[in-house]
């Protein structure tokens, strides 16, 4: 989701809208704005695009000096209707937010008995009736907002505009980013510096803790010790930089969101009890006795660890097909299964005309998108979002570690549906799915260390990575990661199949990425590294055991679940491909012969 703010006398509408225009990658689920000039107050919502916003507020102008906040969402809580959307109203306030308010099913509980109206089902609503009700006690507009700021647990941006002040923007920020910017007397919110580029010469970026108000022209800030000083800094004039929040490349930033986008994945569905998809009724899997997926590129290496997933831990039959290859080959496809589709974007042709072969057969549908209202979402009887939020590197990265994500959470509901998962292993499973965020962080040292080491990988006669089970998924992964970004020769392979046939490309020249797992079946890819050094190969080994006849050793630290290590040893191999690609001087984002979403056959 994206925010924006605006206090001063330009037209408001146009620097909302804008600003609001620079953050559309972030989502454009819908898009909201509302305006308080002197007594007046007006707001406006609508779903999709932004021009569906712009088209809505034509004939509105604001001129005058006030306050004003904007929204484009993203949905997390509650589905992408107008009545969702943000700005969210009081009976007086509006508010906007980005990020997840944790404790608001109570709040909600509390403000309803106390007599307040939800009309969404967001999270964010609970914020403006919170302060409501603070503010009909004190009456006192500022210690109503700090109060309501108070109560909430998560992570949270948000701003809040009020008639019960009508010259004054609530700010606060938890979690979630937002900055203020300065030009004069006028001033600038936003949950990125893009919107304001251009606007604003001068800028703060909040600290986690941080909350106060502007009003004519100045800011009062504070954090839990009180009221503190600020230092404003230059704001940066280079807009691609911006965009990429200071990242050099969005494929470098969507990396390290990883850990963060992996929570809103589980968000509300990563229960204590088990596996909920509100968007699966309960009678969804009866009558399945099997599964097929369909996929493309990297969504296909999602599908491909999938698979032993579903065999697993749900016991059902689950078979992998790349979907131009399925598209041909006259099928044998039975009612009895279910048909998943897999895709980022939502609009892969190929996968789409799978999709529409197995509908025309009869087959029950669920896609898994990235990409709400996609050609591939709207064909599906049923669809789960991954909740990555935009993905713009060519390279898919958060997007693929959510589909997985969304996979494994698949595999435990189906599981629990067909009363086949032992509650050990439902407990295991999921206390495992909670760490994830935490495997998923990118430190200093690993990412230092693979920049030294990506040098001397940049020339030889190509890559193997190399896994078993779920690893091979992995290491096909990482190998298209590799080939996309650096263009150089890279392929994944079983490790065990090595000896059948590979082993003989082997001597120092052949780089080796091995992922060796402690939690599954060290011992056996052990051996299959073994092999390879015995002759000459130059091993990069990436474990949580050290191993020493490695060339090179990448240490993980979450090894207690084999899921945990395939997230790590996935951002391993991520930041590996990046490092590489990077001192070859390639365009990482947008690499030669690609494209994002490829919407012909
Ligand atoms: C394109 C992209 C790949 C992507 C594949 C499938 O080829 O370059 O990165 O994995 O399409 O895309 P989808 O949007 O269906 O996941």
């Amino acid at each position: 989701c994206g925010i924006v703010g605006y206090l001063g006398t330009k037209e408001k509408k146009e620097i909302l809208l804008d600003g609001l225009q620079e953050l559309e990658y972030r989502g454009y689920d819908s898009a909201g704005i509302a305006v308080i000039e002197g007594k007046k107050l007006d707001s406006f919502k609508a779903i999709g695009k932004l021009e569906n916003l712009r088209e809505k507020t034509k004939s509105f102008h604001s001129e005058g000096f006030g306050i004003s906040i904007g929204h484009t969402r993203w949905a997390t809580h509650g589905k992408p209707t107008e009545l969702n959307a943000h700005p969210h109203l009081g009976r007086y306030s509006y508010v906007v937010h980005n990020g997840i308010i944790e404790n608001y099913q109570a709040l909600k509980e509390e403000l309803i008995s106390e007599g307040f109206n939800f009309l969404s089902q967001t999270d964010t609503e609970t914020i403006v009736h919170l302060y409501e009700k603070y503010y009909n006690q004190s009456e006192d507009p500022f210690k109503a907002f700090e109060q309501t700021v108070n109560r909430l647990e998560g992570a949270y941006a948000t701003l809040l505009i009020s008639e019960s002040a009508p010259d004054t923007i609530f700010f606060a920020k938890n979690g979630s980013p937002m900055l203020l910017g300065f030009d004069g007397e006028e001033i600038y919110f936003a949950s990125s510096d893009t919107p304001i580029i251009g606007k604003a010469s001068e800028v703060y970026y909040l600290e986690d803790g941080e909350y106060g108000y502007a009003k004519e022209g100045t800011i009062k800030l504070f954090n839990a010790n009180g009221e503190k000083s600020f230092t404003k800094q230059p704001l940066k004039a280079d807009k691609t930089l911006a965009q990429k929040d200071g990242y050099r490349f969005f494929m470098e930033k969507e990396i390290y969101e990883q850990s963060r986008v992996m929570s809103e994945t589980m968000m509300g569905r990563v229960l204590d009890k088990g596996i909920e998809f509100e968007e699966l009724s309960n009678d969804f899997f009866n009558g399945i006795n099997a599964i097929k997926i369909c996929a493309c590129g990297t969504s296909y290496h999602s599908a491909l660890a999938a698979a032993y997933l579903f065999e697993r831990i749900a016991k059902i039959r689950c078979d992998v097909e790349i979907a131009s290859e399925f598209r041909y080959k006259e099928p044998l496809l039975t009612q009895d299964t279910l048909f998943i589709t897999i895709s980022q974007s939502g609009e892969t042709a190929d996968t789409l005309e799978a999709l529409k072969m197995a509908k025309g057969a009869g087959l029950k549908s669920l896609s898994i998108c990235n990409v709400d209202n996609s050609s591939i979402v709207r064909e599906s009887d049923a669809a789960i979002l991954t909740r990555a939020g935009i993905e713009k590197g060519v390279a898919s990265t958060k997007a693929f570690a959510t589909q997985t994500m969304v996979l494994w959470m698949l595999a435990l509901y189906v599981g629990q549906q067909k009363n086949s998962v032992p509650t050990e292993l439902l407990a295991r499973e999921i206390n495992a799915m909670l760490h994830t965020p935490k495997a998923l962080i990118v430190t200093d040292t690993l990412h230092t260390k693979l920049h030294r080491l990506s040098k001397r990988y940049l020339h030889g006669h190509g890559f193997f990575f190399i896994g078993r089970d779920i690893f091979y998924p992995l290491a096909l992964e990482g190998a298209l990661k590799l080939k996309e970004i650096s263009y150089l020769h890279a392929e994944g392979y079983p490790a065990g199949e090595m000896k059948h046939g590979p082993i003989a490309l082997a001597d120092s020249e052949l780089f080796t990425i091995a992922l060796m797992p402690k939690s599954m079946h060290y011992e056996k890819i052990k051996s299959n590294v073994e092999e390879l050094s015995a002759r000459d190969a130059t091993i990069c080994a990436i474990s949580s055991v050290p191993f020493d006849l490695a060339d090179d050793f990448i240490k993980t630290q979450y090894d207690s679940h084999p899921m945990l290590e395939f997230f790590e040893m996935m951002v391993v191999t991520q930041l590996l491909a990046l490092e590489i690609s990077v001192r070859l001087g390639n365009d990482v984002d947008m690499p030669r012969n690609l494209a994002k979403s490829v919407t012909v056959e």
